[in-house]
């Protein structure tokens, strides 16, 4: 498949968001425009859950055991994620392949926010697998930091409904901690979180993870993207899987990726997760 040829469509809710959303900002004071937007994200939020709740009904009468499985994880792990349901969907979908094909080495996300697409790998490798990777969960706990020069074209930053400042998109390592280690039961000997920019924990990191069957990369910039693929993707098992959450929708992620694919002459096709992201095999 060509690169470009992977574009993000955004739903028609997504559409309509696009337009009313940089109008009612200029017109609106600041502090109304914010209220607004978060009683209608909230609203937004939980007529998808009710959406997809009818959709594990028709999946539970007429699915296989794995789209029963997919459906119920979604429903219980939809309050956790930023990426709705074709995220967690693709989380499972990945590690459910990587369990299936026995592919050897630990579970990686960078990018975790409030843990949504993190608990289904972890969910999913325990229900399917043996559960006994390691899951390594990377994020400042603090949000996004601020986007550099290679995220932009024509001054954006990507195709987004509004703009991601620094400390957006936030889930504190109590958030996910409360997730991994009360709502799932982890144990600390299967979970590590660990805090900081990707710049300073990954180089040292990368010496203590021994091998990595999924590498899910969800930092949304160019270099939250290319620091994670210099440090990790040479723990990448043979037919390991790297999923880039943001190729298509942040124009750095793809840049990225594209620049590090072509260094290493890694030719796997690149496959769509439906919402713009993508996921491929490392030879
Ligand atoms: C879009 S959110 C991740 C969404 C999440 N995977 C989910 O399931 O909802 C992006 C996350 O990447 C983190 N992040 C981005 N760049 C980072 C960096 N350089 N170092 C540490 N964390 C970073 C942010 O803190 C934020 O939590």
């Amino acid at each position: 498949m060509q690169n470009n040829a992977i574009v993000y469509r955004p739903t028609l809710a997504g559409r309509i968001a696009k337009v009313l959303l940089p109008v009612m900002n200029k017109v609106l004071p600041n502090g109304l425009y914010a209220s607004i937007y978060n009683v209608l994200y909230s609203g937004y939020k939980s007529y998808l859950a009710r959406k997809y709740i009818l959709r594990r009904f028709f999946v539970n009468a007429f699915g296989s055991d794995d789209e029963r499985l997919k459906a119920k994880l979604v429903v219980k792990l939809l309050p956790y994620s930023m990426g709705g349901h074709k995220a967690l969907e693709n989380a499972f979908d990945v590690t459910l392949l990587a369990e299936r094909d026995g592919i050897v080495g630990d579970i990686v996300e960078c990018g975790v926010a409030q843990g949504g697409t993190a608990a289904m790998m972890l969910e999913t490798s325990r229900l399917v697998g043996s559960g006994s990777r390691h899951k390594w969960f990377f994020d400042s706990y603090e949000g996004l930091p601020e986007p550099t020069l290679e995220d932009y074209e024509n001054g954006k930053t990507g195709d987004f409904i509004r703009p991601l400042p620094k400390g957006s998109c936030l889930g504190t390592i109590e958030q996910v901690g409360e997730l991994m280690f009360g709502v799932l039961s982890s144990s600390k000997d299967e979970v590590s979180l660990v805090k900081g920019w990707f710049q300073d924990t990954l180089p040292s990191m990368s010496s203590v993870i021994k091998s990595i069957a999924i590498l899910r990369l969800d930092g949304d910039w160019y270099e939250s993207t290319k620091i994670p693929l210099e440090h990790l993707y040479p723990l990448v098992s043979p037919g390991g899987i790297v999923v880039i959450d943001d190729y298509a929708t942040c124009f750095g992620s793809r840049r990225a990726t594209d620049e590090y694919r072509n260094l290493h002459s890694i030719n796997t096709p690149l496959n769509e997760d439906g919402r713009g992201g993508i996921w491929f095999r490392k030879p």
